[in-house]
């Protein structure tokens, strides 16, 4: 029986255990202890911090896995390009995994290598900071290199906003420095996508939002991703382009693109699929199970998919507007070809919603075309009351 190491346990994991049990595979689980719901659904579960590259690379070789995989998470991609150059398993090589992790070092891969990036500078002091920020034109983005989901990345308008936005990206950073970009400004788009050698497979897509107060924070995801040709084919190239200059060569990977005046501009790239129901719109749009093929690819086997998609698919969280503890749901009159899940039970607390992970669910709807998908994922959420019980948390 073969064994995949899976890094994380939180609810995006969760499908790729269970889809890599289904495949056969003994299951191993590494994360930090806590209430997470992937340790029930493994058959083995390690308490490793999973950016504890050494102590997992040890555990790695003592199982003697054939695979090591995450999804929808970061903060254990470096890991995952350790231990596959140590084990020769497949997967992104080490130098990728850090590339793709400190946006200092993506973004110099990506410029150097005439990817279409905002330009940017790597500051240490308020004074660095200013100077650049006047040199690139306001508005800039200040960013923290090494972390995600938003945190310590802010919009710095004026001088006057410099100390507060200094300290905001500051504090995140664990190297000492912050990355000054100037800032674009227009429709921010997904793409996801698998290379293995010399083959690339591309899936953009579109992102739903919803403002949490600060900024906004994507809650699903539409795919296929409906643009001009021409506009299809930047995307395309600058995508491609991007992955080839910081070296991904055998892995899923998500990227954040804004496109301005119909030109594609590469924010960001993570050497693995992104979260919020992404696996599961493209494996619905493409007739595929998304998690299998995550599978397949960290055990190195050859995928057989294509950019072609077959009807669009559409995903949404399902989200509280306030604290307080699930008491019953009623979904009488969601569509019958809706598929939704709850990730808590009655009896369970849920969170108002602020970030992805305050998720209580999500639903995952396929149609001919996108308006009628819209209409299909609109009718779905709208149908699924939950009551509560409101209380503090
Ligand atoms: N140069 C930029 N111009 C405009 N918006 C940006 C820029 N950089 C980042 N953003 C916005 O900030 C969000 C978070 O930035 P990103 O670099 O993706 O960091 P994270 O790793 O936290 O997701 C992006 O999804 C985008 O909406
Ligand atoms: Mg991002």
């Amino acid at each position: 029986m073969k064994k995949i190491l899976i890094l994380g346990a939180g609810i995006y994991q969760v499908p790729l255990i269970d889809t890599a049990r289904r495949m056969g595979l003994y299951t191993i689980v590494a994360s930090i202890p806590g209430n997470y719901p992937g340790f029930s659904h493994a058959d083995e579960v390690a308490y490793i911090n999973t950016t504890d590259v050494e102590s997992v690379l040890k555990f790695a070789r003592e199982k003697e896995i054939d695979a090591i995989t995450t999804c929808g998470t970061d903060v254990a991609v470096a890991t995952i390009g350790t231990v596959c150059e140590a084990m020769g398993l497949a997967g992104v090589s080490r130098s990728a995994a850090l590339l793709c992790t400190d946006k200092a070092k993506m973004k110099k891969a990506l410029w150097d290598a005439g990817v279409r990036t905002s330009e940017f500078v790597s500051v240490m002091s308020e004074e660095e900071a200013c100077k650049a920020a006047e040199r690139l034109g306001w508005p800039v983005m200040f960013k923290c290199p090494d972390s995600s989901g938003s945190r310590g990345v802010i919009r710095v308008n004026d001088v006057q906003e410099i100390p507060e936005a200094f300290r905001y990206a500051m504090q995140a950073s664990r190297g000492g420095h912050i990355l000054v970009e100037r800032f674009v400004s227009g429709h921010e788009i997904g793409l996801d996508g698998v290379v293995q050698g010399d083959k690339i497979v591309l899936w953009p897509h579109d992102k739903l939002t919803r403002s949490n107060g600060l900024t906004d924070v994507p809650i699903g995801h539409v795919v296929p991703l409906e643009l001009g040709p021409e506009e299809m084919r930047d995307i395309r190239q600058q995508a491609c382009t991007a992955v080839r200059a910081l070296g991904i060569d055998q892995s899923f990977f998500n990227m954040d693109i804004m496109l301005c005046e119909g030109k594609a501009y590469i924010i960001e790239i993570g050497a693995r699929i992104g979260a919020t129901c992404i696996p599961e719109v493209i494996g619905a749009a493409g007739g595929f199970d998304c998690y299998e093929e995550i599978v397949r690819c960290a055990l190195g086997q050859k995928l057989e998919l294509t950019d072609e998609v077959s009807s669009v698919a559409a995903a949404q969280l399902l989200c509280s507007d306030r604290n307080g503890v699930l008491e019953s749901v009623d979904a009488g009159n969601v569509p019958e070809d809706a598929r939704w899940t709850l990730d808590v039970k009655p009896g369970e607390q849920v969170r108002r919603f602020r970030v992805g992970p305050d998720r209580i669910g999500q639903v995952v709807v396929v149609d001919g075309d996108r308006a009628a998908a819209l209409r299909k994922l609109k009718k779905a959420v709208e149908s699924i009351h939950l009551n509560y019980t409101a209380e503090t948390i």
